[in-house]
């Protein structure tokens, strides 16, 4: 066996304490696997006087900087999240020859790319398995598993939260709000829900998800991003008339040229959308969390599981930290991130998709011709349309062929201003069948 590697944590919260349970817990195992014992040499923490179960007090240290330069340790965990200091700790660590495994995909998102010059820099390893989908093996998969393979498409449920308020709407026909004070409740959505219902969670696990898909560079800021507090009752009640079901899905997706391997660009995009309860992602239920890849010759894969929570999140941290210690044992690096594509990410307008859309109308002859004038006049193509109720009850369910997104809502804004139509009661992408 060969001589001990010193582990520094950097936080000690929910998952912080459930890494350095399983390290105690699993030694043994470990240091079998590994080759070499791993043990902690300090856990930089703001409060050391918060009790922690199964945490010896005598590791902790208010002093992150002093911890992650230190001599004696080789490899930091961080799991503070934010951008600062976690980002100024990790660049310290690596710059001192540490290699860096981190859960924090807002950092990732927001300035990866300092990160990964960075660890090119040292020859240092940065894993960040925890940083999307908790438990979920997804992104070794992607970066290793399929980098041979050319990735169509990305389709996930990235956010627990908010998949958790869509399920309960689709289940008991629940409206958002209602829905979203019970995810608070069962402790699924924080006080403060807005990284969740918003998207923003979503979004950057997207961008993380898309760099690794397409090898191109892809930050937050990129990603088309829209919440679910929009989502009404008459939306979730449309979709199950369709057969469908309400996501909040992100998905990143390569866009084909006529010419060209690698496409046109990428469209990566978060927001509400129907897909037919037949798609496998359709059956993710409560606050679990799913991923569905399409790849050239591996075709549709499903990656599936606990999505957050201490124990899941802390078992993605552990598989990395058995991955990189075993590399700092054999003296070799693992894989570098390689964003050589440099493929541009294509707006919203011009990403080509389908949409959902019911009108409150006019019963009355012509009306139907008026309506499917309109589509005709953005280049639209309707794939169906149907009318439910009617007299004052008069309803219009139009479901669309792909066209580009600026030409779907440009046929919205003008179904808004015609006279005959009382009202647009909902509008909502459908995704997942083509
Ligand atoms: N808040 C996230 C969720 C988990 O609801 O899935 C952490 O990314």
């Amino acid at each position: 066996m060969k001589p001990g590697l010193r582990v520094a944590l950097l936080g000690c919260g929910v998952v912080g304490t459930e890494v350095v349970r399983l390290l105690n817990e699993q030694a043994d195992d470990l240091a079998a696997r590994v080759g070499a014992p791993l043990e902690l040499a300090g856990i930089a923490v703001r409060r050391p006087d918060r009790v922690r179960a199964g945490v010896d007090p005598e590791l902790l240290t208010t002093d992150a900087q002093v911890l992650v330069t230190r001599d004696d340790v080789d490899i930091v965990i961080e799991v503070i999240g934010g951008i600062e200091p976690a980002r100024t700790l990790m660049l310290e660590a690596m710059k001192t020859g540490k290699s860096v495994i981190t859960a924090n995909k807002a950092l990732l998102a927001e300035d990866g790319a300092t990160l990964f010059a960075a660890a090119r820099e040292y020859g240092a390893d940065l894993y960040y398995e925890a940083s999307v989908a908790g438990a979920i093996p997804l992104l070794r998969p992607l970066r290793e598993s399929l980098v041979g393979d050319h990735i169509h498409r990305v389709l996930g449920i990235v956010n627990g939260t908010t998949n958790y308020i869509l399920d309960q709407m689709d289940t008991h026909g629940a409206g958002f709000n209602d829905a979203l004070e019970e995810a608070q409740a069962l402790g699924y959505a924080e006080a403060d829900p807005t990284a969740d219902v918003e998207g923003f969670d979503a979004a950057a696990k997207a961008a993380i998800l898309a760099q690794l898909a397409f090898h191109t560079p892809v930050t937050a800021a990129d990603v088309h991003r829209e919440g679910i507090t929009e989502v009404s009752a008459a939306d979730v009640a449309g979709a199950q008339g369709m057969d469908c079901v309400v996501k909040l899905l992100a998905i990143c997706e390569r866009i084909p040229s006529q010419d060209g391997r690698n496409g046109r660009g990428v469209s990566v995009r978060v927001y509400p959308a129907m897909i037919p309860r037949s798609h496998p992602l359709a059956s993710v239920r409560e606050a679990y969390n799913a991923v569905f890849v399409e790849a050239e010759s591996a075709g549709s894969l499903m990656f599936y599981g606990a999505g957050a929570g201490g124990a899941p999140t802390a078992s993605a941290i552990l598989g990395d930290l058995v991955a990189v210690a075993r590399n700092v044992v054999g003296g070799t690096p693992g894989p570098v991130e390689v964003t050589y594509a440099k493929l541009p990410v294509l707006p919203m307008g011009e990403t080509v998709t389908r949409y959902y859309i019911q009108v409150d109308v006019t019963d009355e002859a012509g009306v139907l011709a008026t309506v499917a004038e309109e589509f005709a006049r953005h280049g639209v193509s309707i794939q169906a349309v149907r009318q439910v109720g009617s007299g004052e009850e008069a309803q219009l369910v139009v479901v669309t062929h792909r066209a580009p997104d600026a030409a779907l809502s440009a046929t919205v804004e003008g179904l808004r201003g015609l006279e005959i139509v009382r009202e647009v009661t909902s509008v909502m992408r459908v995704e997942g069948d083509e």
